[in-house]
């Protein structure tokens, strides 16, 4: 290196990334996604599957946090499309609703929720072929649900209850529905009036089964009653009701989907309700051959509830096993590391989720925010100094422990895939 007045210099890179973080970040294998360039010079590819096939990565999964406006969710739009074009299927919980257009470009009309809509998707529908599975996979959301409403854990016996009303109403779903996904009515019904035979086969008295499993029933009845009723409340609609292709059209894949529950979004159950959402778009991938990403935007949402974190949790641990990556999106670091005090369930809970995370993108963070940054992201001096002041589209990537500053850079024909700007300047965009 060589300026003007100063004597040369020359140094290995081992010995530059002292000074300068970004000139120890070698190159990641080639993959197949570019995102932007990166500004220490060249494109900056990312793929987390071809990162995972070449042992670089351990898990695909994928967190993105920045400040309001700073390009997270253009980020995740473009990086979705571009995905597609390699053949991998896509399925976005979208809480503000913006993700129409992206599912335009793709063919498919955004699935809008709405307690009035008339549409509804079962969050119960099988996860996974093997009846154990599909089971095991209920349970947890329906335990998740409750702990959620109740704001308290499930006891050993209301879990009972749960687990007998779980099987009453798969047995009656298949036998008089020949559907083999009980509905949550059916899973209400089931917990306030239980049958004789199933305390029986649980060697208690039908009186003990309906007082145990009272409270979780009455709970699960809001979203089958109620405000939140009319969504989540039956039997998935038919693709073409729900306005998207039918799996012949997409050659036998499963569509693109985007859940749009931005008629929600101001619920105080919103975290409640986009694990439903979260739970049936497993269920919907969990059938295809490609590669998946599922997208949960505006994720503190969740990550705000510890039951439903939980669900999120268990389902981030998976991913590597189903053939899919998760995206979850937050305003702040400490969404996730500070959603509880230092030992408390929460903090490990968002702990664990930033582990299974083995790429952080990270936009521009107020300084508040830097140690929470430092201490869960393990960023050098030098990087937490540069983040306060990043600029929109430009983000630290955090890839495996190596750091990359890129510039996300997003193509003519994109644009209007990402323009929240003029959405807000038009009045459009909740929140
Ligand atoms: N790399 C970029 N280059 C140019 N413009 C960008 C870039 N990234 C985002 N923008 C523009 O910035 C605006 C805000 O972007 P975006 O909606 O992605 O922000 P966000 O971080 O998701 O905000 P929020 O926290 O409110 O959800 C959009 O209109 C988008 O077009
Ligand atoms: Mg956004």
């Amino acid at each position: 290196m060589k300026l003007p007045g100063l004597p040369a210099h020359e140094a290995t890179s081992a010995q530059l990334s002292a000074a300068y973080p970004f000139a120890s970040a070698r190159e990641l294998p080639a993959g197949r996604v570019l995102i932007g360039r990166d500004l220490t010079g060249g494109p900056f590819i990312h793929d987390p599957f071809s990162l995972y096939s070449a042992g670089v990565l351990t898990n695909p999964n994928m967190t993105v946090v920045g400040q309001i406006g700073k390009g997270k969710s253009a980020l995740v739009k473009t990086y979705l499309y571009r995905q597609a074009a390699f053949g991998r299927q896509l399925a976005v919980l979208d809480p503000k609703g913006e993700y129409g257009p992206l599912a335009e470009a793709l063919g498919v009309e955004p699935i809008r929720l709405s307690p009035a809509g008339g549409v509804r998707v079962n969050p119960l529908d099988a996860t996974s072929a093997e009846p154990a599975g599909a089971r095991q996979d209920r349970l947890v959301l329906l335990r998740s649900l409750a702990e959620a409403t109740m704001r308290r854990r499930v006891l050993p016996r209301e879990h009972l209850a749960l687990e007998v009303a779980l099987d009453r109403a798969t047995k009656a779903a298949t036998e008089l529905r020949r559907s083999a996904a009980p509905t949550l009515v059916d899973i209400v019904a089931a917990m306030l009036r239980p049958e004789s035979d199933a305390a029986s086969s649980v060697g208690v008295s039908r009186a003990v089964l309906e007082e145990d499993g009272r409270d979780v029933g009455l709970e699960l009845r809001r979203l089958v009653r109620g405000d939140l009723a009319g969504m989540f409340d039956g039997a998935t609609s038919p693709l073409a009701r729900l306005g998207q292709p039918s799996v012949a059209e997409c050659r036998a894949g499963v569509p693109p989907l985007v859940v749009d529950l931005s008629a929600v979004y101001h619920s105080e159950a919103l975290g409640a309700l986009m694990v439903c959402a979260a739970a049936w778009l497993q269920s919907m991938t969990s059938s295809s051959r490609a590669l998946t990403f599922l997208v949960v935007d505006e994720a503190w949402a969740v990550l705000s509830d510890v039951a439903v974190g939980r669900y999120l949790r268990s389902s981030w641990k998976l991913a590597r096993a189903k053939g899919l990556a998760n995206i979850a999106v937050c305003h702040r670091v400490s969404d996730l590391s500070a959603s509880g005090a230092a030992g408390s369930e929460e903090a490990r809970l968002a702990e664990g989720l930033l582990a299974d995370s083995e790429t952080v993108v990270c936009y521009a963070q107020p300084s508040s925010e830097i140690p929470a940054i430092a201490a869960a992201l393990g960023c050098s001096e030098e990087e937490l100094k540069m983040l306060a002041s990043l600029r929109r589209g430009v983000a630290l990537w955090r890839v495996c422990g190596r750091s990359f500053l890129v510039e996300h850079l997003i193509s003519t024909r994109e644009r209007s895939l990402v323009d929240t700007d003029g959405r807000l300047r038009g009045g459009e965009l909740h929140g």
